[in-house]
């Protein structure tokens, strides 16, 4: 702002494009998300209704909502053997606030500890495109697991589970997207594609990795069209219902500075052996 108040512009560019935003229009009390009046969207739409608008720009249909809201619903918890869970609840006994726990927890979803469908969804992205450029669908899923053996190593993103042999919310959601290309809901191109690389991963072994959480959200959410980083965006959002439940059930303990381990239990040394620190003048 200049001196006398008045708005002075950049050159090449006006003051008022330096956040330009197609999201949210503010203005006294006025609140627009995407075009609709705030006041008419509360009360009205439900939650994952609201984060598709606020993402794609459109609202969803009804079975649409439905389908992203179960995704939402299956990620939100496992518990405190998962890392996320567990460093926020250490994190809110160190005196933090519970955004700051929650924080910490979201930190540590990262390519190996939540970022699974992501990565799941590009590996699919790639199939797809291998597809559109004329191959069929086995011998693509084949050339995709190929390359992305190369660029990753051996284990697949969407299959396998330390704990679950059968994952409980992939064998849900499958249901719900079998059920949706029924209604013609959505195409059910990746659902035929996860079901091939399931297929393909399953040649020649006796206890295959079946389709776990992330794999079966990344096959609903490619149907539904959203692109892979929004994929781990959608499992942030999820995940934080369960790790602001776990901070401030942490929180009500009373519980101070609580550690990975308990007290009792050191924690296995491999360094040097005990020395002796010379009693001279040769010391830094
Ligand atoms: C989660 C994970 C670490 C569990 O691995 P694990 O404990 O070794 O799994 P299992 O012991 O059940 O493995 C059984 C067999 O399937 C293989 N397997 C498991 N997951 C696999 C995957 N994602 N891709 C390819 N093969 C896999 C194992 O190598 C093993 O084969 P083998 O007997 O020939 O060695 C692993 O499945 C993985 O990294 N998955 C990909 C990442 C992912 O989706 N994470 C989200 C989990 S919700």
């Amino acid at each position: 702002m200049a001196a006398s108040g008045e708005q002075k512009d950049l050159p090449g560019q006006s003051i008022e494009s330096w956040w330009e935003s197609a999201i949210t229009d503010i203005a006294p009390g006025s609140i627009r998300i995407r075009g609709y009046a705030i006041e008419d969207l509360i009360g009205r739409i439900s939650f994952p209704a609201m984060i598709w608008l606020t993402l794609r720009g459109e609202l969803p249909s009804p079975r649409q909502a439905q389908l992203l809201g179960a995704v939402l619903v299956a990620g939100v918890d496992h518990g405190p053997q998962a890392p996320s869970i567990a460093i926020a609840r250490m994190a809110i006994t160190c005196g933090i606030g519970i955004n700051g726990a929650i924080a910490s927890g979201v930190n540590a979803l990262g390519d190996i500890h939540g970022g699974a469908g992501q990565q799941c969804m590009e590996l699919l992205s790639l199939i797809d495109a291998k597809c559109r450029s004329g191959a069929e669908l086995y011998p693509a899923v084949a050339a995709a697991l190929d390359e992305w053996r190369g660029w990753h190593g051996r284990f697949i993103p969407g299959f396998g589970h330390r704990f679950h042999a059968v994952d409980p919310r992939a064998t849900r959601i499958a249901e719900l997207l079998n059920q949706a290309v029924r209604d013609r809901v959505i195409a059910g191109h990746f659902v035929q594609m996860g079901e091939a690389v399931r297929r393909e991963l399953a040649r020649g072994k006796t206890s295959p990795p079946a389709m776990n959480i992330d794999g079966a959200a990344a096959v609903l959410l490619l149907e539904l069209g959203f692109p892979p980083e929004l994929g781990r965006g959608i499992f942030v959002l999820s995940r934080s219902v369960g790790i602001c439940a776990h901070a401030f059930e942490q929180s009500c303990r009373g519980e101070r500075i609580k550690g990975p381990l308990p007290p009792e239990v050191t924690v296995r040394y491999t360094g040097a052996a005990p020395r002796i620190l010379p009693r001279d003048e040769t010391l830094p």
